[in-house]
């Protein structure tokens, strides 16, 4: 398929983000994510589910969240009543990731499990039959305007393989330090959604983004 672009608002500028709405849907991304983060799991905290909620009425758009945050079961409700269409967690955030990702599927979103830079993928293999979104941390989670880790490339292509020997359907997100530099070599591994904050929120890089996006 066709690579995903999903603008992170984490790089918008938070006294608008109606403004950043415009952007997202004048340049027609189809998903648009929200980075959640606690100041626990991640020292910054960002926003909670009241922005979602608020933002859902003024856009189409799959509304995509990523949980940076501890205790992610007491999350799930709020998030979904807000009108998130899909939520990841993180791995390292809970020991019942399994029981969570029900959870959410009961609730009716779609379910995604994250992964850091330093967390190996056999913590989440056997999650993978259930899971509808794997998401590969390229930088490690709590900021956006890193530097693309390449070393992370190699959990994508693994989970590319494993879908196609256990003939599985998860969609492999990457995020982070996503630009036109790196992004060519995100989708050759074999990535389905790519997270992009500052290079598209950025006048001088976005068009150089979506240019790359375009092969
Ligand atoms: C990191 C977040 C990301 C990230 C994307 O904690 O999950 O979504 O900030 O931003 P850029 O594209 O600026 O790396
Ligand atoms: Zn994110």
């Amino acid at each position: 398929m066709q690579p995903i672009l999903a603008p992170s608002l984490l790089a918008a500028d938070f006294s608008n983000f109606q403004q950043a709405l415009n952007r997202i849907h004048h340049y027609q991304a189809p998903w648009i994510h929200f980075d959640v983060m606690d100041g626990s799991f991640v020292p910054a905290i960002t926003f909670g589910a009241q922005v979602v909620a608020h933002l859902r009425p003024h856009s189409k758009t799959f509304f995509d969240v990523h949980l940076m945050v501890e205790n992610p079961e007491r999350h799930i409700e709020s998030f979904a009543q807000a009108g998130a269409n899909s939520i990841t967690f993180h791995i390292e955030a809970t020991h019942h990731a399994h029981a969570i990702v029900q959870q959410i599927h009961k609730i009716g979103c779609k379910a995604g499990i994250a992964i850091n830079p330093g967390t190996s993928l056999h913590h989440l293999e056997a999650l993978l039959p259930f899971v509808d979104l794997v998401l590969v941390m390229s930088v490690n989670p709590g900021a956006g305007g890193q530097s693309f880790i390449t070393e992370t490339l190699i959990k994508t292509r693994t989970l590319q393989a494993l879908r196609n020997q256990q003939n599985l359907h998860y969609h492999i997100q990457m995020d982070g330090g996503i630009n036109a530099e790196t992004l060519p070599s995100v989708v050759e591994a074999g990535t389905d959604i790519l997270v992009a904050g500052s290079a598209f929120f950025s006048d001088s890089h976005v068009n150089a983004l979506l240019h790359s996006l375009q092969g």
